[in-house]
């Protein structure tokens, strides 16, 4: 498999912490893996998914997503960069609640100057996908947070990200509503998506992920192959 996402020696030292939130961590992941981060709070995942996703620029190391040098993009390649090649979700969903479902996805879209037709085309195709098309004209607030998870999921896919990153996706849902959200990601996995997902729950890291890696303060403890379940 070809390698997508790669780290060396990555290092994030927030100013004024005495302790680096990401500690020389180095890691591959191939192309078309899932792969769940576990670890307790504060040991560094979400760190770790933001410098993944030039949100977060490393200290020092070097952090490469297919043939970007992602580290070395200025501000504006970095949002170019995320807006192309990474989707995001996250435990609040982040949805704009003053825009309707179809709006939210869109979004991505418009900001990279896809083409309203054919943007338009892939929204309904997506929201279709995650069973929320008959909530397209509805706002987040109506929504249960299952329904606002599977909105946030087709908002990243939206411009066909080579990665989608979760961070911790179901901690702000019922452990059935979790389960439901953990089988859609691998079955988008299942279908090419290469996908990295922070989750607390072993459960979701054991049922939906191929690959478990611990982080404990902010390096790696253990990288292991999880079984199809
Ligand atoms: N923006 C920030 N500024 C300063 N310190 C931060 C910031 N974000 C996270 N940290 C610190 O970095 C460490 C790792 O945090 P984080 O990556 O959020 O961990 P996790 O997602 O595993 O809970 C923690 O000590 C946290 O307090
Ligand atoms: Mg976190």
């Amino acid at each position: 498999m070809d390698t997508l996402v790669q780290l060396e020696n990555v290092t994030k030292r927030y100013d004024g912490a005495a302790a680096a939130a990401v500690d020389d961590v180095s890691m591959r992941i191939d192309a078309g893996e899932a792969v769940a981060i576990m670890g307790p709070s504060g040991s560094g995942k979400s760190t770790l998914l933001n410098v993944i996703a030039g949100l977060d620029r490393p200290t020092s190391g070097a952090v490469r997503v297919g043939d970007e040098r992602v580290d070395m993009l200025s501000e504006a390649g970095a949002a170019r960069f995320r807006r192309k090649q990474v989707g995001m979700i996250f435990q609040f969903f982040n949805l704009l609640d003053d825009m309707t479902v179809s709006d939210n996805v869109l979004l991505p879209a418009q900001l990279a100057g896809v083409k309203a037709r054919e943007a338009r085309l892939r929204a309904d195709q997506l929201l279709g996908t995650l069973k929320i098309g008959h909530r397209r004209d509805a706002y987040p607030a109506r929504l249960s947070g299952g329904e606002r998870q599977r909105v946030a999921i087709a908002r990243a896919l939206i411009n066909r990200p080579s990665l989608l990153l979760a961070d911790e996706p179901t901690g702000a849902v019922d452990s059935a509503t979790g389960d439901e959200i953990g089988a859609l990601l691998l079955e988008l996995n299942a279908a090419g998506q290469t996908l990295v997902v922070v989750t607390h729950s072993p459960e979701l890291a054991r049922r939906y992920a191929r690959r478990v890696i611990h982080i404990a303060d902010g390096r790696v403890a253990s990288d292991t192959a999880v079984a199809a379940s």
